[in-house]
């Protein structure tokens, strides 16, 4: 008989996981007209204090439509963190998930940063606690510490570099050929990913996104079947096996990018659900197709979509504004430190062009 996920033992990052999620609401359903209402009451409030609106593509569509049509931004966590920095708005109100907002305070301390809920957070920035991971640095001295933006504040400032999926094999591509070696945390298959396709020296931090980790690549090779003329599109947050059957390999922005300017009429997405929202509005035409997942893990409430990134909603986007409440503060000596890697990003990104990877 199978055990039932309570009777398996977890993982201490996975208890952890599991036991945000047992706290966390979902946002409730809302009519058309309700939602209208709420909609002119968020714009109204957003010009009397002069706040803007930055979105994560996974987020709920209805708030990428706000953004969008308020002057805000939607984007992948580089360009939120870019946008939040050069945008001159009083209040910065960022839906995305807590490491987001967190940036977007280091970078423009004199902002007030606001999320629609404090409560959303990230896998990998759960399991990469600031002690455990001060120790990991401090054992391994001879290396560059190259982090993932989706850590904590005090993760970051113990970094030299801060890096999003979109820059991290350029930026470590870089840092070898300056023949540096790299301690890489927390995402392990992003890290994988990087060491094999540039073959730097690399020490891995071992944690997941709890997402892109479900994708499956034997259901993703059944789907191919299924759809011969089909391109697949992966973040490579997803595991390795998934990623080797990729066309394209690349943050959220670059899949995005990549669906708009192929030609193929059919798209095999591996990544958050979220995304479709954008993905048909920029190829209507084309037909999006989310890759499979197991469906059975643990930790994964809803299969391919972040459980944090679904807490954000018009009804705690107003709560939040309506009240300044939900406000991101980061410690002024922990902003400051972790301020030079985040900035180191933003300059590399500024003076080197990108590249996306894969076969396609
Ligand atoms: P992007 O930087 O590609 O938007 O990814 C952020 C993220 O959290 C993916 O899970
Ligand atoms: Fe974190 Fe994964 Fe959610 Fe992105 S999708 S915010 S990596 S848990």
């Amino acid at each position: 008989m199978p055990q039932s996920p309570d009777n398996i033992p977890l993982a201490s990052d996975t208890k952890l996981v599991k036991d945000y999620l047992d706290r966390a609401a979902l946002p409730p359903a809302m009519s058309g007209a309700d939602k209208a209402e709420l909609e002119q009451k968020i714009k109204a409030l957003m010009l009397e204090k002069n706040a803007k609106l930055v979105a994560h593509y996974y987020t709920d569509g209805d708030l990428q439509e706000l953004a969008d049509k308020t002057g805000g931004f939607v984007g992948d966590s580089l360009e939120m963190a870019r946008f939040g920095k050069e945008c001159d708005a009083d209040i910065l109100i960022v839906a995305g998930v807590r490491f987001m907002g967190e940036s977007a305070k280091i970078l423009s301390p004199d902002k007030t940063v606001l999320m629609p809920t404090l409560e959303a957070t990230c896998s990998l920035d759960i399991a990469c606690p600031i002690d455990k991971f001060s120790a990991f640095c401090d054992a391994n001295p001879d290396r560059t510490v190259v982090v993932y933006a989706n850590t904590s504040a005090a993760v970051k400032a113990r970094s030299d570099w801060v890096v999003t999926s979109s820059i991290a094999l350029d930026v470590v591509e870089h840092l070898m050929e300056q023949g540096e070696k790299i301690l890489w945390a927390p995402d392990r298959h992003l890290g994988h990913y990087i060491k094999k396709t540039t073959g730097a020296d690399m020490l891995l931090w071992d944690a997941a996104c709890i997402v892109h980790e479900e994708f499956k690549a034997r259901g993703l090779q059944d789907m191919r079947q299924m759809y011969p003329d089909a391109a697949i599109l992966a973040h490579p947050e997803s595991p390795d096996a998934v990623l080797n059957i990729a066309d394209v390999i690349g943050s959220t922005t670059q899949i995005i990018n990549a669906a708009r300017d192929l030609p193929q009429m059919d798209i095999i997405v591996a990544t958050d659900q979220g995304i479709f929202h954008k993905l048909q509005k920029v190829a209507p035409d084309k037909r999006f197709i989310i890759a499979p997942t197991a469906g059975n893990d643990a930790t994964c409430r809803s299969c391919a979509h972040c459980p944090w990134m679904a807490m954000n909603s018009l009804q705690n986007l107003y709560d939040s504004l309506s009240h300044e409440s939900d406000e991101i503060l980061v410690d002024a000596d922990l902003a400051e430190q972790a301020m030079i890697p985040l900035r180191r990003m933003l300059y590399f990104a500024a003076t080197h062009q990108l590249k996306v990877r894969g076969k396609a």
